[in-house]
């Protein structure tokens, strides 16, 4: 896999693609190295499931980027969240994250349709930090049936936070639930929006590249929400509902 990852990452600078990339990648930029060490400010729990799934999980590579992370719980402390939607759990990095971040009040509720490295590898961990595991209702199942499972039982406008970060063919219609559900001043982070930076080729678009730009250029219409499209991580397009 870490061959894979390589080979992939030289082709997109062969074809002259900026770096787009999450810092714990081992090609990583010197200039993302240099943001990450001086304002990623991981605790000892985050730390732990970063280095676990690296070193353990095959599909790394799905791990959220500490920076991308950080960013998150800076505006949850910002907004003063104390719900936050998590689409996409994987090892649990996001969700112990947003739970990090929150009071002893808060709630995250991180979606997969799968616990298999959630149960290998997060969850042990999570479980020894009853504070955070506390705040933590992982939740199995296709997210799409969890988001209108909310809408339905009266749910709209009553989240603070969304992460979006599950499958890319259905992540515009995660943005369109995300927004509903969320409260205005609300906060929706899209991971992967510049996907390796393969949004801006021309030639060779796979399925989920195309969707991916359809939704940025989704998000860039809408005036329900301000939104910023920014190179951090695998790229990140922050929606701040109006
Ligand atoms: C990129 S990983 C999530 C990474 C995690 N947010 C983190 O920060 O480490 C994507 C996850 O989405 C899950 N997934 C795929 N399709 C899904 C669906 N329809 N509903 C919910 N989760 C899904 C996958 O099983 C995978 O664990």
């Amino acid at each position: 896999m870490k061959k894979i990852v390589i080979f992939l990452s030289l082709l997109y600078y062969a074809f002259g693609v900026s770096t787009v990339s999450k810092s714990f990648r081992q090609h990583s930029d010197p200039i993302i190295s240099y943001c990450t060490r001086l304002t990623v400010k991981p605790t000892e729990l985050e730390e732990k499931i970063t280095n676990d799934t690296i070193n353990n999980d095959n599909w790394f590579v799905m791990l959220g980027a500490p920076e991308v992370l950080q960013l998150g719980k800076n505006f949850i402390q910002l907004i003063g969240a104390k719900k936050a939607l998590d689409i996409g759990t994987y090892t649990g990095a996001s969700a112990a994250a947003w739970a990090t971040a929150m009071p002893s009040d808060g709630k995250v509720l991180s979606m997969d349709v799968s616990h298999a490295s959630l149960d290998s590898i997060g969850k042990p961990l999570i479980n020894q930090y009853s504070d955070i595991e506390k705040k933590i209702d992982f939740r199995l199942g296709p997210a799409l049936e969890t988001l209108d499972n909310l809408i339905n039982n009266g749910e709209s406008g009553k989240w603070d936070f969304c992460f979006i970060d599950a499958d890319k063919v259905n992540y515009k219609n995660y943005y369109i639930k995300c927004v509903q559900l969320l409260r205005s001043g609300g906060v929706i982070m899209v991971d992967n929006a510049l996907w390796g930076g393969s949004v801006v080729r021309d030639q060779w678009q796979s399925l989920d590249t195309r969707i991916i730009a359809e939704t940025n250029e989704y998000i860039s219409q809408d005036n329900s929400t301000n939104s910023a499209l920014i190179n951090v991580g695998d790229g990140l397009h922050l929606a701040f509902k109006k």
